[in-house]
């Protein structure tokens, strides 16, 4: 994905900008530009690489300006090079975007028969050429910027800066995300909020379709379409993120950091409900009449959140026995979903941009379902277009691969289970209060599971030439395979599967072959016994099982490798079972020399469909 930054003030434009582009590396890129203002008219620098080598293409000392825009480049349209880096420039306009512009090889056409000089192949240099023309029509500059967006087809954010005014930004989002930061006399705006953490903790989330004029002296947001003005005061979000939160800290990677911040992201989403979780109800907006009227429960996320739905599914049914359904996001909205009365769509997604999820939590609304989302943004599209909101509060997650987002999300779904099945009268005090003390202890048996982190690093060195895994699971530890699955895909590239255990006889088993390494998670629960038959399958064929699981001693001996994990209670296994898992992917993915943080082919946030 593409970062933008923009900055107006009384500072140092570029050194400020040069710091939040790199704040913005995580979402990885392959060139990187700025443009500002210097006495004359706007100086661009850009370059193909790193934010390391625009610096050194830049004037020594720097320029002192106080206004400019900023971009790191994930090539889309155009190889990665200088001239199709951004800021693009024409006649004076220059812009940075993020995302894609469709229509715009008939836009070029236009502007190439009307004599327009292009320096590059990218989709997004016919944008200045639109409203450089527009301007030489005598098109005052707001009115030429709405002219061009309103021929644009596609998802973007843009930063728009012209020579004709020198203390002016534009911010305009359209299917890509952008947030304003509001300083002491000093705005900023930006792709994500780690961008401007070290700078303000007052954002305002631009909603499709808005634009946003920044001057040194104040901020204006306005409907492009209808040009309605929106106040400011009233959309500011108060986000506690600290810098730090969004850096390294000594660990290696995002990925491990965040894999070891679980304990404490989980205790940070539960500790605010644990003592009375049916406020959790209230407080997220989900009124009396919804919870003991509701019928069905309709969940719907991508990828890892996906698979927390799933976890969702099992521990909703066990504690509230509501009926709940659970569909991948991108497929929700092409089965033409049954949505009755009292049916509640629960939209589960970490960054609260994923457009496949947006999607279908517009398409359930439009139907009449009351809207939940279980979001990690606060203020994020997700969290403002659903009727109510449950945050998790993992802090940001940097990796793209998802871990403690996703253990954020389970402990949002335990509380919602446990809250709705002590309102519903399905669970007694007792039980209710048995259940939360387990929930108390799962910090803590993360942390055990944690302690296993280096025999898991041997363990990966075993595996790193592997070309293939399989994962088997069963019940609510059934979702932990796929994800097991799935973050060994992602940051090593090496072919995984998750399966439910039981279906091995029905097709998988045939896959066995000698050495394949098959995870079999075999927490002591009552599946514990089927669980050590697929075991024996697997060895019958020559595979390699290799054990998750809290009773390593009732394991046969020929199992290949154990990875023993605390014992919990059966229904919060997947907090502890997910954690060697999570460790097992980033150690190989490190052992074969992969890009862990930011995977090849991959992107934080699916902000496109
Ligand atoms: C998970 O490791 C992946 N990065 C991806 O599957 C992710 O979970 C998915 O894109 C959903 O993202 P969201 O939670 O921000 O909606």
């Amino acid at each position: 994905m593409c970062g933008i930054v923009g900055y107006i003030g009384k500072k140092d434009a570029v050194s400020i900008l040069l710091d939040s582009l790199k704040r913005l590396e995580y979402r990885g890129y392959d060139s990187a530009g700025i443009a500002y203002r210097n006495g004359k008219g706007i100086e661009i620098f850009k370059t193909k690489g790193k934010i390391e080598e625009l610096q050194q293409i830049l004037p020594d000392p720097l320029p002192a300006t106080r206004i400019g825009i900023g971009h790191t480049r994930w090539a889309t349209h155009g190889a990665p090079s200088t001239e199709n880096s951004h800021p693009h420039c024409a006649g004076g306009v220059a812009v940075v975007h993020n995302g894609i512009i469709e229509n715009f090889r008939t836009l070029k056409a236009q502007l190439l028969s009307e004599g327009c000089e292009f320096s590059s192949d990218t989709d997004t240099e016919v944008i200045p050429h639109m409203i450089a023309r527009n301007l030489k029509l005598g098109t005052p500059l707001k009115a030429a910027i709405a002219e061009t967006l309103s021929q644009l087809r596609g998802a973007f954010a843009l930063g728009i800066m012209s020579e004709t005014h020198p203390s002016t930004l534009f911010a305009v989002r359209k299917g890509s995300p952008l947030v304003i930061g509001v300083g002491e006399e000093e705005f900023f705006f930006a792709s994500d909020i780690p961008a401007l953490l070290p700078y303000s903790q007052e954002y305002v989330f631009l909603e499709d379709g808005q634009m946003c004029t920044l001057t040194p002296t104040g901020v204006e947001l306005e409907c492009l379409e209808t040009k309605e003005p929106s106040s400011l005061r009233e959309r500011i979000v108060k986000v506690d993120w600290t810098p730090a939160m969004a850096e390294k800290e000594g660990y290696d990677h995002f990925m491990l950091k965040e894999i070891y911040e679980q304990p404490r992201t989980v205790t940070d989403t539960f500790v605010e409900w644990i003592k009375d979780p049916q406020r959790l109800l209230d407080e997220s907006g989900l009124t009396m009449d919804i919870t003991v009227g509701l019928r069905r429960l309709q969940i719907v996320a991508c990828g890892t959140s996906y698979h927390a739905a799933l976890i969702g599914r099992y521990l909703i049914e066990r504690l509230s026995r509501v009926f709940v359904d659970v569909d991948i996001a991108s497929e929700y909205r092409y089965r033409r979903p049954i949505i009755e009365k009292g049916t509640l769509l629960i939209s589960i997604t970490q960054s609260g941009e994923t457009a496949d999820t947006l999607a279908a939590q517009r398409e359930a609304k439009q139907r009449g379902a009351a809207t939940l989302t279980i979001c990690n943004v606060v203020g994020s599209t997700s969290s403002r277009e659903a009727d109510s909101v449950l945050y998790t509060r993992a802090g940001p997650e940097i990796g793209v691969a998802s871990t403690k987002a996703f253990t954020a999300q389970i402990t949002a779904l335990t509380l919602f289970a446990l809250a709705l099945g002590i309102r519903r009268g399905k669970l007694t005090l007792k039980e209710a209060n048995n259940f939360k003390s387990h929930l108390m202890e799962i910090p803590g048996m993360i942390r055990e599971a944690l302690k296993k982190d280096d025999e898991i690093r041997d363990l990966a060195a075993t595996l790193v030439q592997t070309k293939d895994f399989l994962y088997l699971g069963r019940g609510i530890n059934y979702p932990i395979a796929l994800e097991g699955a799935l973050k060994l895909k992602e940051v090593s590239y090496i072919h995984a599967e998750g399966y439910a255990a039981g279906e091995m006889k029905h097709g998988p088993i045939a896959l066995i072959d000698k050495g394949l390494p098959v995870v079999v998670l075999a927490p002591k629960d009552d599946l514990f016994e089927k669980m050590t038959s697929n075991i024996e399958e697997v060895k019958a064929r020559g595979g390699r099982a290799i054990c998750v699981t809290d009773e390593p001693e009732s394991l046969s001996q020929n199992v290949d490798n154990v990875v023993p994990i605390p014992p919990v209670h059966h229904l919060l296994s997947p907090f502890v079972s997910v954690i060697p898992l999570q460790l097992l992917a980033y150690h190989t993915a490190v052992l074969k020399g992969c890009d862990v943080d930011q995977p090849r082919n991959l992107a934080k946030s699916v902000t496109v469909e």
